[in-house]
C-alpha cells in the first residue's frame, strides 16, 4: 500500500496532496492571493508567496491524511511546465524530502497530471475511463487533444496555435472590466444570460488544432464600438456578453473534440484542467456525449483547477513503474510529454 506525498507549485497554487495506493487521503490547496491587485500572475511574487506557503500546506496535508512523513514511500513534484521560480521552490522541497527520508523522487508533468486526475476514484465518482481514451485539456496556459493509450502512455494530437482556452476567459474577462482569474466570473454571468445574443466568430484552424487570438480581437473591437453607443453597454448586458463568450469558446473546444472523436474512432472521452471546471463547458460536453454515444468523464471540481491530487496520483502510477529521478533532476518551464 504505498503512500505518495506530492506537492504542486507551478504557477500561483501551492498545493499538497498524500494518495494511499491511488485513494486521494488529502488534498491542500492555497491559492495565493497577492496577484489579486496585478490583474495577472507575478512570477517573483509567486515563488515568494510558495516558500511561505510550503511548509504550512505539507504539514496539512500529512495532517488531514493522518499519515506521518516516515510513512510515505515517494515524493512526487511538479517538474515542467510552469513559471520557473515557483517550480523550483516544490523542486526544492521535493527533493529535500526525498533526500531526507530517503525514499524516491518522482518528477511529474503538469499537463499529463490534469489528464490523470480523470483516473482518480471518489466515493461519488466510481468510474474511471478505460484505454484507450481521449482527452480535453483546458487550462491557463495551454488547450490540448490527448490520446491516452495507457496510464502514462499519452501523445498530443491537437494544441493550441495562440492562446490557451483559460487565456481566452480570462482576456475576455480583461476587456469587460472584471478581475483576474476572470474565468470563473464570465462562467458566473453566464449562467444568467442568452447565449444566442451575440454571435462571435468560429476560426477556421485545419485539422486538431486550435486558435483563440481572433476571437479575442473580436470581442475587443464588438465592445469598444458598443461602448461607444451606449457607455453602460457593458453594465447593461454582461450576463448576456458573457453567456455568448462562454458559448462559443466552448463550442470551438467541443467541435474539434468531436472531429479528434470521429477521427480516431474512440468513444471514452475526458475533459481536464481548470476550464473544465466551466459549468458550461461540462453541460455542453455531457449533451455532445450522448448526441455521439460516448462514455464520458469529468473529474470533480477540486481536481479541475490546479491541484497536488493529480500530481499524486500521477506519481502513483510512475511508482508503480518504478519511474524515479536522482537529485540532479530540474524543473523546466517549457517541456512536451
Ligand atoms: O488548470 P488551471 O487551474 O491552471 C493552469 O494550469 O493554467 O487553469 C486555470 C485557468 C484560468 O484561465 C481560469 O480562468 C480557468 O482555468 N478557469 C475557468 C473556470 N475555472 C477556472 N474558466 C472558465 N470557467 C470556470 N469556471
Ligand atoms: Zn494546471
Amino acid at each position: 500500500m504505498p503512500h505518495i506525498l506530492a506537492i504542486e507549485s507551478s504557477c500561483d497554487e501551492t498545493a499538497a496532496s498524500v494518495c494511499r495506493d491511488g485513494t486521494i487521503l488529502s488534498n491542500i490547496i492555497y491559492s495565493q492571493e497577492v496577484h489579486r491587485q496585478y490583474g495577472g500572475v507575478v512570477p517573483e511574487l509567486a515563488s515568494r508567496a510558495h516558500l511561505q506557503a510550503i511548509i504550512p500546506v505539507v504539514d496539512e496535508a500529512l495532517l488531514t491524511a493522518n499519515v506521518s512523513l516516515d510513512e510515505i514511500d515517494a515524493f512526487a513534484f511538479t517538474q515542467a511546465p510552469g513559471l520557473i521560480g515557483a517550480l523550483l521552490v516544490g523542486a526544492a522541497f521535493a527533493k529535500s524530502l526525498s533526500l531526507a527520508c530517503d525514499k524516491p523522487l518522482i518528477a511529474v508533468h503538469h499537463m499529463q497530471a490534469h489528464v490523470m486526475a480523470n483516473l482518480i476514484k471518489t466515493p461519488q465518482k466510481n468510474n474511471t475511463p478505460a484505454f484507450p481514451f481521449l482527452c480535453l485539456t483546458v487550462s491557463g496556459g495551454h488547450t490540448q487533444i490527448v490520446l491516452c493509450e495507457d496510464y502514462l502512455k499519452m501523445k498530443v494530437i491537437g494544441h493550441t496555435l495562440d492562446d490557451a482556452a483559460g487565456e481566452a476567459f480570462d482576456k475576455s474577462a480583461k476587456i469587460l472590466g472584471l478581475p483576474y482569474p476572470g474565468g470563473p466570473l464570465i462562467d458566473k454571468y453566464a449562467s444568467e444570460g442568452n447565449p444566442g445574443k451575440y454571435k462571435f466568430p468560429e476560426p477556421k484552424i485545419k485539422g486538431l488544432n486550435f486558435s483563440f487570438s481572433g476571437l479575442k480581437t473580436a470581442i475587443l473591437y464588438f465592445i469598444r464600438d458598443e461602448k461607444i453607443k451606449d457607455e453602460k453597454f457593458i453594465e447593461d448586458n454582461i450576463a448576456d456578453i458573457c453567456a455568448s463568450i462562454q458559448s462559443r469558446i466552448v463550442s470551438i473546444l467541443l467541435n474539434k473534440l468531436k472531429k479528434a472523436a470521429n477521427e480516431t474512432g474512440i468513444k471514452n472521452i475526458c475533459i481536464a484542467g481548470g476550464v473544465s471546471a466551466n459549468r458550461g463547458l461540462r453541460r455542453s460536453f455531457e449533451k455532445v456525449g450522448i448526441d455521439e454515444g460516448w462514455n464520458t468523464y469529468i473529474p470533480p471540481f477540486e481536481y479541475c483547477t490546479d491541484n497536488a491530487a493529480m500530481i499524486a496520483i500521477t506519481g502513483y502510477y510512475k511508482y508503480l513503474s518504478g519511474i524515479f529521478e536522482d537529485l540532479s533532476v530540474v524543473p523546466s518551464a517549457r517541456a512536451p510529454f
